[in-house]
C-alpha cells in the first residue's frame, strides 16, 4: 500500500528522492526514470505527436505528499513551473488527514457530442422527427466503435435543442451522450458525431454543419470534500477560529465577485492542471470545461465552497467537470504520463478524476489560508529561500538555517546564499 506521508523529502538529493518515492509508492525505481531523463520524451517520440517538431519543452515535476483520497494514500505527480504549488497542496493534504483526508466521487464518463443542423424548413417539426428515430440513431452510433461497446461504453442518449441566431435563423443542435469509459473521449465522440450526421440530414432535410464534442462536460463531474478540525488550522499567531473564518470570508468574496472568482478558480486550476499535465491529459479541455461550468448560471462564480459544520470545523467542497482519461492519446504515448499513472495507482478515468479534484480543493485551501492570514508572499519567499539555499549547496540542517537568514535579510539570491555558506565554513560559529 502506498504511503504518502513522507517528511522532509526536500532535504534529500534528487536521486535519493526518487528512491524514497519509488519505495513509498511501491513501484520499481525504473518507473520513475522518465522524470529523471529530461521529462521522458525524446524528440523522436515528440515527432510522432505533433507537427514541425524541433524538440521538447520540459516542466518541473514534483510529487505532492500526504494525500489520502477515499481512504487510500496517493502520491501525486504535478507538472508545474510555479513555486509553492506542490508544497501548498502537500501541506493542506497533511492538515486534511486530520479529518480523514479527501472524499471524492466521479460521474460515469459520459461526454456530449454536438451536431448542428442548419437550413431547416420547419425546425420544431424536424426536432420531433429526430426524437421519433432516437433508438435507430443510438443503434447506429453504437456500431461506430465496437471496442468501446465491448468495454461497456457507447451511446447512452440523444437530446435535441432548438436554438436561434440572427446569422442563421432557427437551427437544431443534437446532443449525443456517449460513454467513453477510461478515455478522455474526444476522438470517440467526434467520430460518432461525424458518422451520425448524414442520417440526421436524411431525417430532417437539413444540413449537418459542426460535428464536435462539447468541452462543457457537465455529465462528467468530479467532486471532493474535506473537513478540517478547527484546531488543525491554528498556526503562529492565528487561532483555528480566525483561520477558519478568514477562509470562509475569502470564499464569500469569490462567490460574490467574478473578478475575485477568476483568481480563486485559478488557484484551484494550479492544482488541477498540474496533475492533468503530468498524466498527459488535455488541460485546455479541462480549463474550458471548468470556466464554462463556473458561469453556468449566467454569472461567473467560484467552483468551490467553504463553510463551517455543527462542530465548528471548516468544511470544503469542489465540484467541476473533469474530462480526463487513463488510456489513449498522450496518456499512453508519453512515458512520463505512464509513470504518473503508475505512481498514483489509478486504474480508471474516474479514479484519476477523484485524485485531481482533491488536489484542486487542497490547492484552493492553501491559497485561501495564506491570503486570509499572513498573505501569499511570505510562504512563497520562505520556500523560494529554501530552494535557493539548496541550490547554493546547503545540506541537512544548513538548509533551514540559511533559508531563514536569506528571508530575514530579504535578499533571496544565490550569490548571497553562497557567500553566507562560505562565511559559515570559514568561521563555523557564526
Ligand atoms: C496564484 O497562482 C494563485 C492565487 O492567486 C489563488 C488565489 O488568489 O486564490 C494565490
Amino acid at each position: 500500500m502506498t504511503q504518502s506521508r513522507i517528511s522532509r523529502l526536500y532535504q534529500h538529493s534528487l536521486e535519493e528522492r526518487a528512491q524514497i518515492i519509488a519505495q513509498a509508492g511501491e513501484v520499481p525505481p525504473e518507473t520513475l526514470r522518465p522524470w529523471q531523463q529530461n521529462g521522458g520524451l525524446t524528440a523522436e517520440q515528440a515527432d510522432h505527436m505533433i507537427e514541425n517538431v524541433l524538440g521538447t519543452h520540459a516542466l518541473p515535476l514534483g510529487i505532492a505528499l500526504n494525500f489520502q483520497v477515499n481512504g487510500r494514500d496517493v502520491l501525486v505527480p504535478m507538472a508545474i513551473e510555479e513555486p509553492s504549488v506542490v508544497a501548498g497542496a502537500s501541506f493542506m493534504a497533511k492538515l486534511a488527514r486530520a479529518g480523514g483526508g479527501f472524499f471524492a466521487s466521479a460521474d460515469a464518463p459520459e461526454m456530449i457530442g454536438q451536431i448542428q443542423i442548419l437550413d431547416l424548413a420547419d425546425a420544431p417539426a424536424a426536432r420531433l422527427k429526430i426524437y421519433e428515430r432516437r433508438e435507430e440513431l443510438l443503434a447506429a452510433a453504437a456500431e461506430v466503435d465496437p471496442v468501446l461497446q465491448r468495454l461497456g461504453g457507447g451511446p447512452r442518449d440523444l437530446h435535441v435543442r432548438l436554438l436561434e441566431h440572427p446569422a442563421t435563423g432557427p437551427f437544431l443542435v443534437v446532443h449525443l451522450i456517449y460513454d467513453v469509459r477510461d478515455a478522455m473521449g474526444a476522438n470517440a465522440i467526434n467520430t460518432a458525431c461525424e458518422r451520425l450526421a448524414p442520417q440526421l440530414e436524411a431525417i430532417t432535410g437539413g444540413r449537418a454543419h459542426l460535428r464536435i464534442l462539447s468541452n462543457l462536460a457537465d455529465r462528467r463531474l468530479a467532486r471532493a470534500r474535506c473537513t478540517l478540525p478547527v484546531e488543525a488550522l491554528a498556526f503562529e499567531g492565528f487561532s483555528g477560529e480566525e483561520v477558519r473564518d478568514g477562509i470562509v470570508a475569502a470564499w464569500a468574496f469569490a462567490a460574490a465577485d467574478p473578478y475575485r472568482a477568476a483568481t480563486h478558480n485559478k488557484g484551484i486550476m494550479n492544482g488541477v492542471d498540474a496533475v492533468v499535465i503530468a498524466t498527459g491529459n488535455d488541460w485546455r479541455a479541462v480549463e474550458a470545461g471548468a470556466h464554462a461550468w463556473a458561469a453556468r448560471n449566467g454569472r461567473y462564480t467560484t467552483l468551490s465552497s467553504w463553510g463551517v459544520d455543527a462542530q465548528g470545523n471548516l468544511t470544503g467542497a469542489l465540484e467541476m467537470p473533469l474530462a480526463v482519461g487513463t488510456v489513449g492519446g498522450a496518456t499512453r504515448a508519453h512515458p512520463a504520463a505512464q509513470a504518473a499513472l503508475q505512481l498514483m495507482g489509478v486504474r480508471t478515468a474516474a479514479e484519476l478524476a477523484e485524485v485531481i479534484v482533491s488536489v484542486g480543493l487542497a490547492q484552493n485551501l492553501a491559497a485561501l489560508r495564506a491570503l486570509a492570514t499572513e498573505g501569499i508572499q511570505r510562504g512563497h519567499m520562505s520556500l523560494h529561500a529554501r530552494q535557493v539555499a539548496i541550490a547554493a549547496g546547503a545540506r541537512g540542517e544548513e538548509i533551514d538555517r540559511l533559508a531563514a537568514q536569506l528571508a530575514t535579510e530579504g535578499v533571496v539570491r544565490i550569490d548571497r546564499a553562497r557567500a553566507i555558506l562560505q562565511s559559515w565554513k570559514s568561521s563555523p560559529k557564526e
